[in-house]
C-alpha cells in the first residue's frame, strides 16, 4: 500500500511528463495534497510570449482550487534530472496564500522521485505576508 508521500511523488512525476517547456527545456510536475488527503498535480506551461508561462506549482494550486481545495498540506516539486527545483518566489507567496495553521511542507524530488530536500514554507518564506496580514478596514 503507497503512503501518501508516495501516492504524491507518483503524481509530480506523472504530471512532469506533460509539462510544455519548448523554451526553457526544464520540465517541473508538482503534485500537493489537502487535508481531506485529496491529490492535485500540475506541470509548468510555457508560452511563446514568455512571461505567460506558468510554474508547475501554480498549476498544481489553481487545479485545488478549482476542485474546491483551499488547504495545502505537503507539496513535491520535481525538478529535472537530479535539479533541486525549489519554488521560485512567486510561487512561495502562492502556496503561502493556502497554507494550513499547521503549516505547509515542501518537498523537492529528482526526476526520478528521489526525495532530495524536505522543508516547510516557513523556512523557504519566512516572516511572510498573507490574508491575515491585510488590514480590516478598506481606507487603508
Ligand atoms: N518552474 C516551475 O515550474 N517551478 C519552479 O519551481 C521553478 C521554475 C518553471 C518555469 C519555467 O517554465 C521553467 O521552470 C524554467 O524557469
Amino acid at each position: 500500500m503507497m503512503n501518501k508521500t508516495e501516492a504524491l511523488i507518483k503524481a509530480a512525476c506523472k504530471a512532469q511528463l506533460n509539462a510544455y517547456t519548448p523554451y526553457s527545456s526544464h520540465p517541473v510536475g508538482a503534485a500537493l495534497c489537502t487535508a481531506d488527503g485529496a491529490i492535485y498535480a500540475g506541470c509548468n506551461v510555457e508560452n511563446a510570449a514568455y512571461p505567460l508561462g506558468m510554474c508547475a506549482e501554480a498549476a498544481a494550486i489553481s487545479a485545488m482550487v478549482a476542485g474546491g481545495g483551499r488547504t495545502v498540506e505537503h507539496i513535491i516539486i520535481v525538478g529535472p534530472g537530479s535539479h533541486t527545483c525549489t519554488p521560485c518566489g512567486g510561487c512561495r507567496q502562492k502556496i503561502r496564500e493556502f497554507t494550513s495553521t499547521k503549516g505547509t511542507t515542501i518537498t523537492v524530488c529528482d526526476s526520478k522521485g528521489e526525495v532530495l530536500m524536505s522543508t516547510t514554507l516557513d523556512t523557504l518564506l519566512p516572516y511572510s505576508f498573507g490574508p491575515e496580514n491585510l488590514s480590516e478596514s478598506s481606507d487603508g
